[in-house]
């Protein structure tokens, strides 16, 4: 079993132990679990040049060519679920990660990872980690991942030798807290990986899923693809048993995006 770790930090810090102590619960689990740890500030990635041909084309017609982000999404591809793990920086992710989000913008069209259990890992000094928590649910989300979960920590009460201080310090309560979070968090992890059974999506992704469905009303290349999947008339990327009131939502969704893209192609 093989879990990508899409590393946002440039620095092997406090987000690069958390992934390790994920690791190390993880092994427990499952001993011969192999972490694939993709440090994006060691690879070298060209900025998008905002051609759209990926979405409107094909991604394999991207202008830029001679990088690495193909060789990392191979490797994604091999995995069986992915760890995205960032910093707060000025409130957002950081900019090697947004840069990375922003060349595969076109999975939020077509869902190469789709169905793969990813898991949200946010440091922070104090502020920030929601919006960046935010930020990355929306992106799992939109590829069509099942999110397991997250964890959020403010580094400087979390770790008790780390340096700067910062405003928060070390506090023995909280380390202890997140430590047990970061335990369940793992058990639900390799659970997922290992039953294979479909995680009941939320309404946020029955949402996101009638909002990209949307797109295949507008790109021809994405109509295909989910028509090849079997994704155009089906209430969510993989047959799910929900309750009443998500199929009934999602229902209502349907309807709706139905109603504006046939408008859309009549005109
Ligand atoms: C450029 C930069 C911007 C930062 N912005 C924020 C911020 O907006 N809010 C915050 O609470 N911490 C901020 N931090 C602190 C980091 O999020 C925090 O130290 C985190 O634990 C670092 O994780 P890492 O060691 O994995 O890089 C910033 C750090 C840097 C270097």
């Amino acid at each position: 079993m093989k879990i990508a770790v899409i590393m946002g930090s440039p620095r092997k810090k406090d987000s690069y132990q958390i992934c390790r102590q994920i690791e190390m619960q993880l092994k427990q689990f499952e001993p011969n679990i192999e972490m694939d740890y993709i440090f994006l500030s060691e690879h070298h990635i060209l900025d998008c040049k905002g051609c759209c041909v990926c979405f409107q084309k094909s991604e394999t017609l991207c202008p830029c060519k001679d990088d690495d982000l193909n060789l990392i999404k191979q490797r994604l591809i091999c995995a069986d679920g992915m760890i995205i793990a960032s910093p707060v920086y000025a409130y957002q992710v950081t900019a090697q990660l947004k840069r990375f989000i922003d060349r595969m913008s076109y999975l939020f069209h077509r869902q190469q990872l789709c169905g793969k259990p990813a898991l949200i890992v946010v440091t922070t000094d104090g502020g920030g980690s929601k919006q960046v928590y935010q930020y990355l649910r929306m992106t799992v989300s939109g590829w069509g991942m099942k999110e397991v979960g997250d964890i959020q920590i403010i580094s400087p009460r979390y770790f008790e030798e780390r340096l700067p201080k910062g405003a928060y310090g070390y506090h023995l309560g909280y380390h202890n807290k997140k430590q047990k979070q970061l335990a369940l968090l793992s058990k639900e992890f390799i659970r997922c990986l290992s039953a294979g059974e479909e995680r009941v999506p939320s309404f946020y992704d029955i949402f996101m899923f009638h909002c990209l469905r949307s797109k295949t009303y507008t790109s021809v290349v994405d109509r295909s693809f989910w028509k090849e999947k079997g994704w155009l008339e089906v209430s969510y990327f993989y047959p799910v048993k929900m309750n009443i009131a998500k199929r009934g939502f999602g229902g209502v969704m349907r309807c709706l995006i139905n109603i504006v893209g046939k408008r859309y192609i009549e005109k």
